[in-house]
């Protein structure tokens, strides 16, 4: 088990950055939000009256029976629109077709291998989308019922999506890098009775085994009955009669006008399994009026979106940024979107700009972890590359430091693009605090300000808040109609992880500081979730993988700092067997990979005969943070167990 948490209100904040970008004033001038003052009269109006400010907002979704209240609000149970029904791929498809704008572009699609390139009209898609939502009713998939999806960055992914929300059945992606194993849990946690996949996906040119992977996670998942299999590379694979459909069969002669299913506001929408601080990821439950409501919202307002706006959001439908900034943000709000299926270095490290220059997207939505990459392979792959269509770009996922903000800002955006430093959750369900790319003016490396609707408060860890300037939990002290309604199947995980150590406010788990001018800086978290390359893990998942195996006896996995992912996994072990050396890390990271997939394979592997302990049996991770960064131990180790082990774990790295 981990130490006890640092206590809040005790954090020194080591950033002190003083430059500050203004909006371009031509942004400004054709910007949804052009002022301060604007946002300011928009702010107040949300927090003075959240029922009418969300009220008027939600009007423009398409209702087939109207909502009697606007909020329902018992801490910590909400509900947005109570009594409403609405389907929330009406609200992304039907009605733009409603609108007139069927033959607006929705979807550009650039596949991994050079020269494959797809477009969708709404008009396009919506029928796509009924075809497969008619194909899984035939299945006799019921509302309510749980779909996994498991595929490559592929058109398909997102109808895949659509469909499910079409039907009302319970959508539940799986990032396409995660392993057989993970895909059994996350079946078996939310009893997912079918699974949407793709023979393979192209990764750096090699081939992904998908249905590969979903077969043998079905052998421990027995609550799935059907399994849709898009063909995307043509490898061979092995299908299951009676369990197995193509998913071209499946559309085959489906009708383009499947209705919608009018599911209730509150009905869940999806779930997304994300690392918390055990072992078992938790499925956070997103619901259908008012997830949509702050998507499209926050999607309008944090990426000003006109109607001549190609939206480049580079993130995977398999982590939340996809399902909030591909789909269901941007097309709620009638937007054009880019997706590319690969890597960005695939088939080599200037494809992104390729892009850019090929599709002339307008906005750019990516990953500090990404920039660093780009910033590292060097400006050569940008030389004579156009990139004047861009006039927006942002980030999301970690913290930006300010020189990949500074090198973002000058390399790609030209000097001229504003960039919005978005800080949001998975169960925040959208952007919560942002710049306004057209009123606020940004400091690199911060978040700056909440949306309207977003009241934050820094507190210690008696809830009392902090002073301007000092660092403390980051809690929400009022409901947002895209906050998560709950834990698949665990109201008491719900309970304990966001709403009992700060009674009636959610905890986000990050601690913050705010500065003179009320900006926020995020300072990172205050749980055992690392922050790989953007995506969260928990080191105690990574620990259970590493126990898992016969020759360890026990494990520590923390975080240190990398010059690209941000942090890297390195984990500590003790062994019951096997020889430390080259092969056994292998072994080790074999199975790691095994059983949760290779973003959790741990960089640096350290054997040690014992780790550090407090007397009470604690594995001191703050001492093996400093080990694995190679710093000195500059904290107390009064508790310490055992003082030779720290000097052997020094003594073996030397
Ligand atoms: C971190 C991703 C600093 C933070 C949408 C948060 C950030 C966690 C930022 C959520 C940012 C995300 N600045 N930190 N702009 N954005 N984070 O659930 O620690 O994958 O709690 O959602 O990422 O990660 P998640």
């Amino acid at each position: 088990m981990s130490e006890p948490h640092k206590p809040a209100g005790t954090l020194a904040s080591v950033m002190h950055e003083e430059r500050m970008f203004p909006p371009p004033r031509d942004f400004s001038s054709r910007a949804r939000i052009g002022s301060l003052e604007e946002y300011g009269r928009l702010y107040d109006a949300a927090r003075k009256d959240p029922e009418a400010f969300w009220g008027e907002r939600a009007a423009a979704l398409p209702w087939t029976t109207p909502y009697e209240r606007v909020l329902d609000w018992q801490p910590p149970h909400v509900r947005w629109f109570v009594g409403g029904r609405l389907n929330v791929s009406a609200a992304c498809l039907d009605r733009h077709l409603a609108a007139g704008k069927g033959e607006k572009t929705a979807l550009v699609w650039v596949g991994e291998p050079l020269g494959e390139r797809r477009t969708l009209t709404y008009r396009e898609l919506h029928a796509e989308v009924c075809r497969v939502a008619a194909g899984l009713r035939r299945l006799g998939i019921r509302p309510g019922e749980v779909v996994s999806i498991y595929m490559p960055m592929t058109p398909e992914l997102v109808i895949a999506m659509l469909a499910c929300a079409r039907i009302g059945a319970v959508h539940s992606v799986i990032f396409g890098g995660f392993s057989s194993e993970a895909i059994a849990d996350r079946n078996h946690d939310a009893r997912a009775v079918a699974v949407i996949t793709a023979d393979g996906g192209w990764r750096r040119g090699a081939q992904l085994p998908l249905k590969k992977n979903v077969d043998v996670a079905l052998e421990k998942s027995p609550t799935v009955k059907h399994v849709v299999v898009l063909r995307r590379t043509g490898q061979p694979v092995d299908m299951k009669p009676g369990r197995d459909v193509w998913w071209h069969d499946l559309v085959d002669g489906m009708p383009a006008d499947t209705p919608p299913e009018a599911m209730d506001s509150e009905a869940p929408l999806f779930i997304l399994y994300t690392s918390g601080s055990t072992g078992k990821p938790k499925g956070i439950q997103h619901t259908s009026a008012g997830y949509v409501l702050w998507a499209q919202t926050t999607a309008e307002w944090v990426f000003d979106l006109r109607d001549d706006d190609l939206f480049w959001c580079t993130a995977d439908c398999g982590w939340i940024t996809g399902h909030s900034y591909v789909t269901y943000g941007p097309l709620a709000a009638g937007a054009s979107i880019l997706i590319y299926e690969g890597a960005p270095n695939a088939p080599h490290e200037g494809r992104f700009w390729q892009i850019v220059e090929e599709e002339r997207p307008t906005i750019f939505y990516t990953a500090p972890t990404a920039i660093r990459s780009f910033m590292k392979w060097g400006p050569e792959h940008l030389r004579g590359r156009d990139l004047s269509s861009l006039r927006l770009l942002g980030t999301v996922g970690e913290g930006i430091n300010p020189e990949a903000w500074m090198w973002y800002h000058e390399t790609i955006g030209g000097g001229r693009c504003p960039i919005v430093d978005t800080w949001w959750q998975t169960e925040t369900g959208g952007i919560m605090m942002s710049p306004l790319p057209g009123c606020t003016p940004t400091k690199p490396g911060s978040c700056t300000l909440p949306l309207p609707g977003v009241v934050p408060e820094i507190v210690d860890a008696h809830g009392k808040p902090v002073p301007r300037g000092e660092g403390g939990w980051l809690v929400m002290t009022r409901p947002w109609p895209g906050m998560l309604r709950g834990v698949w199947g665990d109201e008491e995980r719900f309970v304990d992880t966001y709403w009992s150590k700060v009674p009636g406010k959610y905890l986000a788990g990050d601690n913050a500081r705010q500065d003179g001018d009320g900006y926020y800086w995020i300072m990172g978290r205050i749980d055992d979730v690392l922050n790989v390359a953007g995506h969260r893990l928990s080191t105690i998942e990574i620990e259970s993988a590493l126990v898992s195996h016969p020759t360890v006896a026990e494990a520590a996995a923390v975080g240190r700092p990398h010059e690209v992912k941000g942090e890297a996994v390195a984990v500590f072990v003790t062994l019951r067997g096997g020889e430390p050396g080259p092969a056994l890390e292998e072994t080790l990271r074999k199975h790691v990979r095994q059983q949760i997939g290779a973003l959790a394979v741990p960089d640096d592997i350290h054997f040690a005969a014992a780790l550090p302990k407090t007397r009470s049996g604690k594995i001191m991770r703050r001492l093996l943070r400093d080990i694995a960064a190679g710093r000195e131990t500059v904290g107390d180790t009064t508790t310490l167990e055992d003082y030779t082990v720290l000097a052997n774990l020094r003594g073996n790295d030397e």
